[in-house]
């Protein structure tokens, strides 16, 4: 059995390619350089042991107030949704996940045998309800529930409430955008698993540093299925990634501040187009804009008259919706929004 296209790869990188200069559909921080942290690298280049070096789980564990036995150090949360889904996932299992959402989670458990039950956001009500609606679709066939909290696109967020109708069931969340894991879900649901990384948040996602963590026998699973692929990571990655951990809070106000200056460019600039309808985003660096025609072509509009790069919502199944990244450099921010708003004018212009 193959596996679909993977949409916003397929975007980005084959469809949107070479025809945009400004970037207003990156899913984190900018990137950082590794430089400042090249003068503590004294890392020996042998193999790493397979789930990831201890110091690099104990600081990963130290986020979480748990223990380095409840962690694995993967290449991105990307390869760590994959590793549970690989490891755990039997034929005739359930995943119940959420719409609009990351493909991964949608196509890839077909692939063992597995079928998606999804529960789609209702962005109405800004998903108030999205808990119970959730944990209503759990039957016994079920062995997990993949959440994305913040998620990804619609840039909303479970608070603690809606995390609360979960018992029983393997519940993941994938927290790539959550910036203090005391609210993660393995404070709220019992047995539960988070996945993170140094992506989005820290602007690192080229070191590919990701984790889960969660009960010690599905990190031993996962370990396992491990040594089938990758064997370990890279011990040099690894130390880079440990030494972007040490500096989290400088890296997390830099990003804070980004949030903070570019929604108040963003917003103050949307009131005038009454033609996207942003959702207000609680707690991501997109914010993700409902619109009056099909983003797909909207956004290779925008490609094609202002090479300006969006991210069209037809690649997390929200063909009505783009999502814009507004924790740029204000600058960047505001040459984008120009151009956006040449287009999105226009279309007002021609109205009859
Ligand atoms: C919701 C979500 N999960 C997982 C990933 C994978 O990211 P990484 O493997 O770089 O951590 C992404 C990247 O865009 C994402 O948006």
């Amino acid at each position: 059995m193959t596996v679909p296209a993977y949409r916003s790869q397929e975007w980005l990188f084959d469809v949107a390619a070479g025809r945009y200069d400004v970037d207003l559909a990156v899913s984190g921080m900018e990137s950082h350089s590794v430089e400042p942290l090249l003068a503590e690298m004294t890392t020996k280049a042998g193999y790493d042991i397979d789930r990831g070096a201890h110091k690099v789980r104990e600081a990963v564990a130290e986020l979480y107030r748990t223990n380095p036995e409840n962690v694995l150090i993967t290449h991105g949360a990307q390869e760590a949704l994959y590793l549970l889904y690989a490891a755990l996932l039997e034929p005739g299992d359930e995943v119940v996940a959420r719409t609009p959402g990351w493909q991964q989670t949608l196509d890839l458990p077909k692939r063992f045998g597995a079928t998606t039950k999804t529960v789609e956001y209702d962005l109405g009500d800004l998903d108030v309800h999205g808990g119970v609606r959730t944990a209503a679709a759990v039957s016994e066939k079920t062995r997990m529930v993949v959440l994305n909290s913040p998620h990804n696109p619609t840039g909303l967020t479970f608070t603690d409430d809606q995390l609360a109708p979960f018992r029983d069931t393997l519940v993941v969340n994938d927290e790539e955008y959550l910036t203090d894991f005391d609210r993660s879900v393995v404070h709220h649901v019992p047995g539960s698993v988070s996945v993170s990384s140094l992506s989005k948040v820290y602007g690192f996602p080229g070191l590919r540093l990701g984790w889960l963590v969660g009960p010690s026998e599905i990190v031993e699973k996962c370990v396992n299925y491990r040594r089938y692929t990758t064997i370990s990571n890279s011990p040099l990655l690894e130390d880079l990634g440990l030494a972007v951990l040490r500096r989290r809070e400088t890296y997390l106000a830099e990003y804070r501040q980004r949030l903070a200056d570019g929604w108040r460019v963003f917003a103050d600039w949307a009131g005038g187009f009454p033609q996207l309808r942003p959702i207000e985003p609680q707690g991501t660096p997109y914010v993700c804009c409902q619109v009056d025609r099909p983003s797909w072509d909207l956004c290779n509009e925008l490609l094609d008259r202002e090479r300006l790069l969006l991210m069209p919502g037809d690649v997390f199944g929200a063909p009505g919706y783009v999502r814009i990244s507004y924790a740029r450099p204000v600058d960047l921010l505001t040459e984008g929004l120009d151009r956006l708003g040449r287009v999105v004018g226009l279309e007002l212009a021609e109205l009859p």
